[in-house]
């Protein structure tokens, strides 16, 4: 069996998916990307080395998104693929948004605007408690962010297209759930995946139903945000707007270019898309684990590209 990897540092992956299929062999992009294989393990894999792979039996997905690799016209029609569900993302996204989270409730914003000024003025404290969180999405990861937010203290509401249970978090779905949940939020964090029907899905109208000084947190999907939307609810300045601040990790085009006005907003905060990095040690027992699966025949939960997740 020959399994083909194309990520960045894919000599890692090749180690450590060697360690655990120890009859297989496991080649980079970098090494042979032409020769058959009989998996793809990939993250955005170019159309050149997909047009290159017709005897594939299976593709997976080196992350949770799946948005890049099904908009790839090369994509094979009939082939399965499968992709990393959690694999070490969870926990480390759920320290993105929980700093996010703290950022906003703790004040840090406001006391690191107050520095500019030399202005010592403490706010008073709004106890976790009273600090209701949202999370879109309960997929793998949104479900754990949602649950480590609960355990925290926060009262936690999640939303997801269909109804889902989840300990510890009131779960919303459907239309009328989505504006139930905006409607009590003091910060939103995205987690969807970007589909059709999550593109845009916070616009206008869904930031106009979140309270007044309500924050955003997106380590998810850049397309879940209308740009021009988001702007217009944090207003121009320091004090104007709805919408209190934005830490936005996950953007339409990446790298963001310089002449976006997010970057230069003085209540938003900008990471490179460095919320849930694919740790390489637990994600590659699930490739491993997820390989033998397929050769094995069983039935697995496998990615709907009409759905796109
Ligand atoms: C990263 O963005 C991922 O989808 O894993």
């Amino acid at each position: 069996m020959r399994v083909l990897v194309h990520i960045n540092d894919a000599n890692i992956w090749r180690t450590a998916l060697t360690k655990r299929l120890p009859n297989a062999e496991i080649v980079t992009s970098e090494g042979d990307s032409d020769t058959p294989a009989d998996y793809l393990a990939a993250w955005k894999p170019p159309s050149t080395l997909l047009e290159k792979q017709t005897q594939l039996k299976g593709i997976i997905n080196l992350g949770a998104g799946v948005d890049a690799l099904l908009s790839n016209p090369a994509l094979p029609k009939n082939v399965p693929i499968v992709k990393l569900r959690d694999a070490g993302m969870g926990p480390l996204i759920a320290d993105y948004v929980r700093f996010g989270v703290l950022y906003f409730q703790r004040d840090f914003d406001r006391y690191f605007a107050q520095q500019t000024n030399a202005r010592w003025h403490e706010f008073p404290l709004i106890d976790k408690a009273d600090w209701p969180v949202g999370v879109l999405g309960l997929g793998a990861i949104g479900a754990h962010v949602a649950q480590a937010l609960a355990a925290d203290g926060f009262p936690v509401h999640g939303w997801s297209r269909s109804p889902k249970s989840l300990e510890g978090v009131s779960c919303h779905h459907g239309d009328d759930g989505l504006s139930q949940l905006l409607g009590k939020v003091q910060t939103l964090v995205t987690l969807l995946p970007n589909t059709p029907s999550t593109r845009g899905i916070i616009n206008a109208e869904t930031l106009s139903q979140l309270p007044e000084g309500a924050s955003l947190i997106n380590p998810g999907r850049g397309a879940l945000i209308d740009e021009q939307a988001l702007l217009d609810a944090l207003g121009q300045d320091r004090s104007s707007g709805r919408l209190r601040g934005a830490l936005l990790d996950a953007f339409d085009e990446e790298p963001l270019p310089a002449s976006n006005p997010l970057w230069s907003h003085p209540r938003v905060r900008i990471t490179p898309h460095m919320a849930g990095p694919t740790p390489v040690r637990d994600a590659a027992d699930q490739v491993a684990e997820l390989i033998k699966a397929m050769e094995n025949g069983d039935s697995l939960e496998t990615v709907d590209p009409h759905a796109g997740y």
